[in-house]
């Protein structure tokens, strides 16, 4: 039986800009299809949110919210431009906070990687998506510029509606991503070529949302601060990226995959689990032929590497951290300050209260990714819990193409 005290670490005080946080367990950003066609917050959203701040975990990241309408990368995905609602927004903020955990909004452009139907995308170079194989179009200067003050306008609504700090999405293939990476940007102008040019799209979003916030306020990022591809953007170059966001006053740093191939590089299958489990898992998934199961907090190397080179930031680890003993371990060591989940927090919405009471030591969830694949179809939900379900994710599959 999982021993209450000796989860204690995990549950220690701890304050960082304006938000005081109650524990280290945070719901990773995850989105949720929940949203109204045009963005909105609707009932059913907040409803969703509603379950995950009964459990209280230290924190809710909300699911990338994208600031311009070129910007959106999934049907039902939210909103956060000045044609949102606010007052639904507000009425999120508070649904949360009348459970006393902290709400932070993830800020948003997908570049090029969306899977809107006929969208004009926009992206640094004219080079098809990796993933969706979508077109886009160069950007100009001053559409730069123009996605550089939406990022602010977005944070300055966020702060109107009440939530406590911003979340920038710098990781996982979106347009951030895409100015960071060398095989995205083929630029010859001030935003591409070099190292610093590459560096200039994050820090200019960084500096108009500390800016329309200011100094007082949480501002963290998830840096993609290595590519999959092997001739892509180095680790090297991701942590001095860091480095440079650290000095202009960063709160918090989490590291993941920038580029990749398939978002099963980031969204890993069957992390922290035996071969065993993930092959009884796995016979409810077309792919599951090719299993293997992954190591538990697969970015731990990542974050190692901040370590090793100097940054002091607060780390937020995320990516198949699974169990009480794994990440007690981690917080011992000093490898990582707070923790992430994305996908155990959809399977048990309430999982950071089971661990403070001593029910659980291990999330229920195996990694199937089958909640995954219905991203930007129906609501986020775990879609292996009983058999109804199974089924209709089976024929669902069979008739969509999904997310791999
Ligand atoms: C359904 C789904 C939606 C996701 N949406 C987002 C998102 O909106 N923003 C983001 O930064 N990451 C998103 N992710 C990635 C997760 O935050 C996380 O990096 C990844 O799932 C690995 O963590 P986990 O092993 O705890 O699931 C999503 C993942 C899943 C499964
Ligand atoms: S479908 Fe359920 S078990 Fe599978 S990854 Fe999603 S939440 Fe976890």
């Amino acid at each position: 039986m999982p021993n209450i005290e000796t989860n204690s670490s995990l549950f220690q005080k701890t304050t960082i800009a304006n938000i005081n946080l109650k524990n280290k367990i945070f719901r990773a950003a995850t989105s949720e299809t929940a949203a109204s066609k045009f963005g909105d917050v609707t009932d059913k959203l907040i409803h969703f949110y509603e379950k995950i701040a009964f459990g209280k975990p230290g924190l809710i990241f909300t699911g990338h919210m994208y600031i311009e309408p070129s910007g959106q990368y999934a049907p039902f995905q939210l909103g956060i431009t000045a044609k949102n609602d606010i007052n639904k927004l507000r009425e999120l903020v508070r649904t949360v906070r009348s459970s006393d955990v902290p709400i932070v909004a993830e800020l948003s452009h997908c570049g090029s990687q969306s899977m809107i139907k006929n969208l004009k995308t926009k992206a640094p170079s004219v080079l098809q998506n990796i993933i969706y194989g979508v077109q886009p179009a160069e950007m100009t200067e001053d559409q730069i510029w123009d996605v550089i003050n939406n990022f602010g306008l977005s944070a300055g609504i966020a702060m109107e509606a009440g939530f406590d700090g911003i979340h920038l999405h710098g990781g996982n293939g979106y347009l951030i991503s895409q100015f960071s990476s060398p095989i995205t940007n083929k630029r010859e102008d001030k935003w591409g070529g070099s190292q610093e040019n590459r560096d200039r799209f994050i820090v200019e979003v960084y500096k108009k949302v500390r800016k329309t916030i200011g100094y007082k306020i949480f501002l963290s990022a998830r840096v993609g601060i290595e590519d999959s591809q092997s001739d892509g953007l180095s680790i090297q170059e991701g942590v001095e990226r860091v480095k440079k966001l650290e000095t202009l006053g960063l709160d918090t740093v989490e590291p993941t995959y920038n580029l990749m191939t398939t978002y099963k590089e980031n969204i890993r299958p069957f992390a922290g689990i035996t071969k065993f489990i993930s092959l009884k898992s796995g016979i409810f998934l077309f792919d599951s032929f090719r299993l293997k199961s992954r190591p538990e907090g697969y970015y731990l190397k990542l974050l190692n590497e901040l370590k090793n080179y100097g940054i002091k930031l607060p780390r937020i680890l995320v990516g198949g951290v699974r169990s009480t003993d794994f990440m007690k371990e981690v917080l011992g060591k000093k490898n990582a300050e707070y923790f992430a989940l994305s996908r155990p927090f959809i399977r048990e919405p309430d999982l950071t209260e089971k661990i403070r009471t001593g029910k659980i030591d291990r999330v229920d969830c195996v990694s199937c990714n089958m909640c995954f694949k219905h991203e930007g179809y129906h609501i986020s939900k775990c879609w292996r819990k009983d058999i109804i379900s199974i089924v209709q994710h089976l024929v669902f599959s069979f008739y969509n193409k999904i997310n791999n």
